[in-house]
């Protein structure tokens, strides 16, 4: 089993690095694989409802020229996905709402029932609204949101504080003890298959 890492911020070795660290070595203590994809710097473009990647069936975003695609493929071999963001004006980053809306709208099969967690690293405050707001999509997309003793919020300012923040460190190693623990659930040998959908029945209230 592998949990997928996305860490959204532009800060190599910041303080969300090192959350998602956290997690990634606890997951490891369970026999869960993980890895950790670095957004960076390099700009990530936002979706423009050209809805080419539904009408083509694409299965991946039109646009191919940014890191969209690259991280959409790997959840193919990825059973939980998990995104990290630093709090910019009490919001998850541009970057960290531009790559899931675009996954999500041109590769929402690679997700479908794969559960999933956001973490928020803040300074000081807004996380609980970034929080909040990287987690909407999970429930849109059958994804069991996975909960810790507290919500994934981790304090520092420059690169590395966030270590200093033990109930933090604590909440992130919890997460990943959920993780893991919902993992070897659906995945044990006679687990319930996941539900048939039905049909989606798309109402607009337009007439
Ligand atoms: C543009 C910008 C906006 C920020 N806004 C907030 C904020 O609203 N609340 C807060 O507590 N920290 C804020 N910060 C601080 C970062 O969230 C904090 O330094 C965090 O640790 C950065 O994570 P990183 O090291 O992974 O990049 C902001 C930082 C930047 C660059």
């Amino acid at each position: 089993m592998k949990v997928l890492l996305v860490n959204a911020s532009p800060r190599r070795e910041g303080n969300t690095y090192r959350a998602l660290c956290e997690v990634s070595r606890q997951l490891e203590k369970h026999g869960v694989e993980s890895e950790i994809v670095q957004l960076g710097v390099k700009p990530v473009r936002s979706c423009i409802a050209c809805n080419q990647c539904l009408e083509k069936q694409l299965g991946r975003c039109v646009f191919d020229d940014d890191i969209c695609n690259r991280v959409s493929e790997k959840m193919a071999e990825c059973d939980g996905f998990i995104i990290g963001s630093p709090v910019y004006y009490g919001q998850p980053t541009g970057a960290a709402l531009s790559l899931v809306q675009r996954m999500f709208y041109s590769a929402g099969d690679l997700f479908q029932n794969k559960p999933a967690a956001s973490i928020a690293v803040c300074r000081r405050g807004g996380a609980t609204a970034a929080f909040q707001t990287m987690n909407m999509p999970f429930m849109m997309m059958n994804m069991p949101v996975v909960a810790s003793q507290y919500w994934n919020i981790v304090y520092g300012l420059q690169p590395g504080e966030s270590g200093m923040d033990t109930e933090g460190m604590q909440t992130m190693r919890t997460l990943a003890d959920n993780m893991a623990f919902l993992l070897k659930r659906i995945h044990a040998e006679g687990a319930p298959a996941y539900p048939d959908r039905e049909p989606w029945q798309g109402m607009h209230f337009i007439r």
